[in-house]
């Protein structure tokens, strides 16, 4: 079965964004980030692709967007809707969906894997991840690190399967 995995980080309020920008620095949430997608595929909303903290796969990045004009860097395409989307990457064995609320919103039913950081803190944002059914996932992976000189809050990296 085809991998389709999203991933987030959110805090305890459900932000993952603010003015077009993460609320946080977190550089080992990054690093697991990498790790995670290293060589994927990646799926985005436009707003996510131009954000100053885009991450861009040096594999393949399809974006959604309704500008037919929209230029795009190296190894971007772009989806003018969602099916379009899901038929570009229908041959990828694994893609991860990487936001942002939008977008999360409306693929959180496709997706079969969800790694998500729940950063423990409460923060101000306009950019909300959507309400999860937690009947639906099963929790398969929990490592917690603490805030330290790097990291202004303690935060999980969570790793959660669909349920069949
Ligand atoms: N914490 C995290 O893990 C994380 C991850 C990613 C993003 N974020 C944050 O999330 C926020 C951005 O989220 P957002 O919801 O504003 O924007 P977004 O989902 O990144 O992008 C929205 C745009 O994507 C396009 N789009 C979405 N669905 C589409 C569809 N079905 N068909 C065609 N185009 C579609 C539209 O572009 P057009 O207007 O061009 O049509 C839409 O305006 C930022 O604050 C960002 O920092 C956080």
């Amino acid at each position: 079965m085809q991998k389709i995995a999203l991933i987030a980080a959110m805090s305890e309020n459900r932000v993952i964004g603010i003015n077009n920008r993460l609320p946080w620095t977190l550089p080992k949430d990054w690093e697991n980030f990498r790790r995670v997608t290293k060589g994927k595929a990646y799926l985005m909303g436009r707003m996510s692709y131009i954000t100053e903290d885009a991450l861009i796969s040096s594999y393949r990045n399809v974006i959604l967007t309704s500008k037919e004009d929209l230029v795009l860097s190296d190894q971007c395409e772009r989806a003018g809707s969602l099916e379009e989307a899901f038929q570009l990457l229908e041959n990828e064995k694994e893609y991860f969906i990487l936001g942002g609320a939008s977008v999360y919103e409306q693929t959180m039913d496709k997706g079969n894997y969800l790694y998500l950081t729940i950063v423990h803190a409460t923060v101000e944002g306009d950019a909300y991840f959507p309400e999860i059914n937690w009947e639906k996932w099963e929790l398969v992976e929990s490592v917690r690190y603490e805030a330290d000189e790097r990291h202004a809050y303690a935060f999980s990296l969570n790793e959660y399967i669909k349920k069949a």
